[in-house]
C-alpha cells in the first residue's frame, strides 16, 4: 500500500545549530548560574546515581521536598533537566502549532521543578518567543522554582525576542498540584509530576484520574489547551490514557499523538502490574543526544541508548462543517422554482445539484461542497433517488 509521511515526530531535523548548541552546552549554562566546584564535580555522578535510585527503588523513602536539598537539586538539573531538555525540545519543535499558545495570554506549568518545561518551549519554539505569556510556575519545591528561573533567563538571553516587551512573565507558585491561581489559563502544561504522584500513591491511576481531571480542568480557561508529558512507563501511560478518556469526553479532541478520538488500543490497562496490555509510549535513540550528557550518563552508572516518553496534546475540538467532493455528470435540466439541475455523483451515491446560476457549472466540474445539515436528513428526488444539494 501507497502512504505519505506526514510528520516524522522525534527527528532534530526542525532544530537549528544554535538551538541544537544550546542543548549541547546545558552544561555550561547550569555552571555559569550556579557553578559548582572541582570537588563537587567529581561527586556529580554518584550523586545523580544516588538520586535517580530514590526516583525508582527506593521511591518510598524519598522526600516531597527532594528537589529542594542542593545536592539533589544539582544532579537534577544536570543530569534529568537536561535529558528532558533533549526529550521536550525534538517533541516540541514536531508538534503543530495547534498544540502552543497563538496569543498573548496566561500559562500554567504544573510541577515545574526547574522550570524544564518553560525552558524547551523557549528553545524549541521561536515563534512563542514574541508572544507576551504571564508563566504560573507551580511545584512544592521553591529552590528548583528559582533556580530554573536563572536558567531559564539565561537560555532565553540566547535567543532574545524580537520585541524586547514580549519577554515571558513568570510568576512562582510554592504549593501542591490543585493549589488556585489568581487566573484562568489558556495553556497548561506539565511534565513528568504525575509519575511521582502516582508513585506516593497506593492507589491505581482509575481512583485518581477523576481528581487529576477536575483539577487540571480548574487551571484552564473555557478554550484552554493542555500538554502533558510523562516519562514512558506503564503507570504514567495508563494515567494519561485515562485523561485523554475524560478529555474526550468533555468536547476536547486530541492533537497528538492520536491519530483519532476512538477508545485507546494501547490504554496501558494493568500494564504496570505486569499484564499484557500495551502502553502508548514513544522511543527514539539518543545517538545524537549531546555528548557530554551521555558521558556523564555513562559515568553515573545510567547510560541510556534509548530516550522514552509518553504524552497527549488536547485542544477544544473544533466544529467542522463537514464537506464533500461532487463531480457534475450531466448537462444542465430544468427543475421548478428557477432552478437548474446537474446529476453528480458523490459520497451520497447518485446526487443531485440544484442551482440558480447554473452558468457557472458544467458537466465534468469537480466541487467541495459544505453541508451544514444532517447528511441522513437531506432531501432526495422522488424520480431518481438521489440526494439533492442546493447550492448557494
Ligand atoms: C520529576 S520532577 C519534574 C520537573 C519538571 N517538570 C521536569 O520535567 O523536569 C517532578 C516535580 O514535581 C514536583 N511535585 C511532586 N509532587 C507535587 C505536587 N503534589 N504538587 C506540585 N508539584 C509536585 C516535584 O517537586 C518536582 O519538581
Amino acid at each position: 500500500m501507497r502512504y505519505n509521511l506526514l510528520n516524522h515526530q522525534f527527528s532534530t531535523e526542525k532544530l537549528s545549530k544554535e538551538q541544537i548548541n544550546v542543548l549541547n552546552d546545558f552544561d555550561k549554562i547550569v555552571q555559569g548560574v550556579k557553578p559548582l566546584n572541582s570537588k563537587q564535580l567529581m561527586f556529580l555522578p554518584d550523586n545523580i546515581r544516588e538520586l535517580s535510585h530514590q526516583l525508582t527503588d527506593q521511591r518510598s523513602s524519598r522526600r516531597l521536598g527532594y528537589m529542594n536539598e542542593n545536592v539533589q537539586l544539582s544532579a537534577y538539573v544536570r543530569y534529568y533537566t537536561w535529558w528532558n531538555l533533549v526529550r521536550l525540545t525534538r517533541l516540541f519543535s514536531n508538534l503543530s502549532a495547534d498544540s502552543f499558545p497563538s496569543e498573548d495570554g496566561f500559562c500554567i506549568d504544573l510541577g515545574t521543578g526547574p522550570l524544564t518545561v518553560i525552558s524547551a518551549l523557549w528553545i524549541a519554539r521561536p515563534e512563542l518567543r514574541n508572544l507576551k505569556l504571564t508563566w504560573y510556575c507551580l511545584d512544592v519545591s521553591q529552590g528548583a522554582m528559582a533556580l530554573g528561573e536563572d536558567i531559564f533567563m539565561s537560555i532565553a538571553a540566547k535567543f532574545p525576542a524580537q520585541n524586547e516587551e514580549s519577554h515571558w512573565k513568570i510568576i512562582r507558585v510554592k504549593g501542591s498540584f490543585g493549589t488556585s491561581i489568581r487566573e484562568k489559563c489558556s495553556f497548561v502544561t506539565c511534565a513528568n509530576m504525575f509519575n511521582e504522584l502516582d508513585q506516593s500513591s497506593q492507589m491505581p491511576p482509575e481512583f485518581q484520574t477523576k481528581k487529576y481531571y477536575e483539577q487540571l480542568s480548574n487551571y484552564g480557561s473555557k478554550d484552554a489547551k493542555f500538554l502533558l508529558i510523562e516519562p514512558g512507563v506503564p503507570k504514567a501511560a495508563r494515567t494519561l490514557s485515562l485523561l485523554r478518556d475524560r478529555f474526550i469526553k468533555s468536547g476536547y479532541s486530541v492533537n497528538a499523538p492520536c491519530p483519532h478520538c476512538g477508545d485507546c488500543p494501547m490504554n496501558g490497562f494493568k500494564s504496570y502490574t505486569g499484564s499484557k496490555n500495551k502502553w502508548c509510549n514513544f522511543a527514539f535513540s539518543t545517538e545524537d543526544a549531546p555528548q557530554k550528557l551521555q558521558k556523564l550518563s555513562t559515568q553515573a552508572k545510567l547510560p541510556k541508548e534509548r530516550a522514552v516518553l509518553s504524552f497527549i496534546s488536547v485542544s477544544k475540538a473544533k466544529i467542522e462543517t463537514p464537506s464533500i467532493a461532487v463531480r457534475i455528470t450531466s448537462d444542465p435540466f430544468r427543475l421548478p422554482k428557477n432552478r437548474t439541475g446537474f446529476y453528480a455523483c458523490s459520497q451520497l451515491g447518485l446526487t443531485l445539484v440544484a442551482t440558480t446560476k447554473p452558468e457557472k457549472l458544467s458537466s465534468g466540474d469537480l466541487l467541495q461542497v459544505e453541508i451544514k445539515q444532517d447528511i441522513s436528513k437531506l432531501p432526495e428526488d422522488f424520480k431518481s433517488g438521489a440526494k439533492i444539494l442546493i447550492l448557494d
